[in-house]
């Protein structure tokens, strides 16, 4: 019970508030009367005159392949730029060519670009770019990836191309490059990060770069690693459970997410590395009551929970960003395990926690001690509570290192 005195937790509820922007042509959308609601609404009147002969220039210069359906219509262009956007942990590929538009949009990168998923796209407003007017046309390409003049819309239309030529106003700027079902599955409002997939690469026109869908851990692999623990991975929480109900479940894009798993896919963004999620075999009650006891229980007996997560290749990494909660003023005992299992010795490990109050504790010392050929440094200690509001720092935080 000395503990409890000890830590008087602070549960601070928070739901990361999804904005309703985006283009609203969906029904179940009908509730979202933003400003670009209507725009799009507007958009959708103009749609229904038929285009002008001559303006039906979606299939017009596109190099298509028809044979699978499954994949995107348009064929990338040779050269172009590939990009890759991450709808949560969701990697869609894709490449942008060459037009004004597109360019100005490759200046840019990395963005943060909020879409929304509507009946045939994803689709959200976003800045200005140039565009040539003869290049504006009615319709689209299943997989395209269009800039739409009206509001303007950075936009993935993934089907209905058949019936796509009473929409106008588009400029495509490029094709994703994955099944379309990858992102035909995907609902719901994304922040999605869209960046360069390597730095001045061209894409190959080829077909078969169409057919290959490049896992993350395969595009990003370099020699950091972005090792997380977080009670959301360990508890098999029912499908409808109430991101509210906990200051250590996140929602974000419609998935819930832990603190300390939101922390390391900022940094495994920003350092271009994989993440590793330490997991242990048996989970974490889903009451959280229960949990703390049972963290309490194994801290007293200095237990060592089994893993059912392996690093293979720890030799390929000198940097390990370590990501953990404060629980009972010390790391979970999965990370003990973690720490046990693998010799860092000769890496760096930068110590990422977040807390309710207690900051980092004793842990930066504890893992010095069980890493002592291992260069340590204190990374960033962030409020449960107040993680999203501290994104930027701990992006800034790796981009400086
Ligand atoms: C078992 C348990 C023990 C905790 N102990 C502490 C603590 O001693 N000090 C503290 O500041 N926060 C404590 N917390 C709060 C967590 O550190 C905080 O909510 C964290 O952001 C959760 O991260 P996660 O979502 O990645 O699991 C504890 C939470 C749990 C579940």
């Amino acid at each position: 019970m000395k503990k409890r005195i000890l830590f008087i937790l602070t549960v601070t509820m928070t739901v990361l508030g999804m904005s309703l922007a985006g283009c609203s042509s969906s029904d179940n959308k009908a509730n979202q009367e933003t400003t670009e609601a209507s725009a799009k609404d507007e958009e959708k009147t103009e749609a229904a005159k038929q285009p002008e002969e001559g303006t039906r220039v979606a299939k017009d210069g596109a190099d298509m392949q028809t044979e699978d359906p499954s994949m995107p219509t348009r064929i990338p262009m040779e050269g172009g730029t590939k990009i890759n956007m991450y709808f949560g942990d969701t990697l869609i590929t894709g490449v942008l060519n060459d037009s004004e538009t597109a360019k100005a949009l490759i200046e840019k990168l990395p963005i943060t670009q909020h879409v929304s998923r509507y009946s045939h796209d994803f689709c959200g407003m976003t800045e200005t770019l140039p565009y040539k007017e003869e290049e504006v046309h009615y319709g689209w390409l299943n997989g395209d990836i269009d800039y739409a003049t009206d509001a303007p819309y950075f936009t993935i239309l993934f089907e209905d191309e058949d019936v796509s030529e009473q929409y106008g106003n588009q400029v495509n700027i490029g094709v994703i490059t994955c099944p379309l079902e990858e992102i035909a599955a995907l609902e719901g409002d994304y922040d999605v990060r869209i960046e360069l997939a390597e730095e001045g690469a061209a894409a190959s026109a080829d077909k078969s770069s169409q057919e290959e869908n490049i896992s993350v851990s395969e595009k990003t692999k370099n020699n950091s690693l972005a090792v997380y623990f977080s009670r959301v991975g360990n508890t098999d929480f029912p499908e409808d459970v109430d991101a509210s109900s906990s200051a250590s479940i996140q929602a974000e894009g419609g998935q819930i997410k832990g603190n300390a798993q939101m922390i390391a896919e900022w940094i495994s963004e920003e350092a271009g590395c994989e993440t590793f999620e330490i997991l242990t075999k048996e989970s974490y009650p889903v009451d959280y009551d229960e949990t703390v006891d049972q963290a309490s229980n194994e801290q007293n007996e200095g237990a060592r929970p089994e893993l059912k997560t392996e690093i293979e290749n720890l030799d390929e990494y000198d940097t390990i960003y370590l990501v953990f909660p404060n629980w009972w003023g010390d790391m979970p005992m999965p990370v003990y395990s973690f720490l046990d299992a693998y010799d860092l010795s000769g890496k760096k490990i930068n110590v990422f926690i977040t807390h309710e109050g207690s900051s980092f504790s004793g842990t930066i010392d504890t893992i010095k001690e069980l890493e002592p050929e291992a260069e340590v440094t204190e990374g960033l200690a962030v409020r449960g509570g107040s993680v999203a509001e501290e994104e930027d720092n701990i992006r800034q935080w790796v981009k400086d290192k």
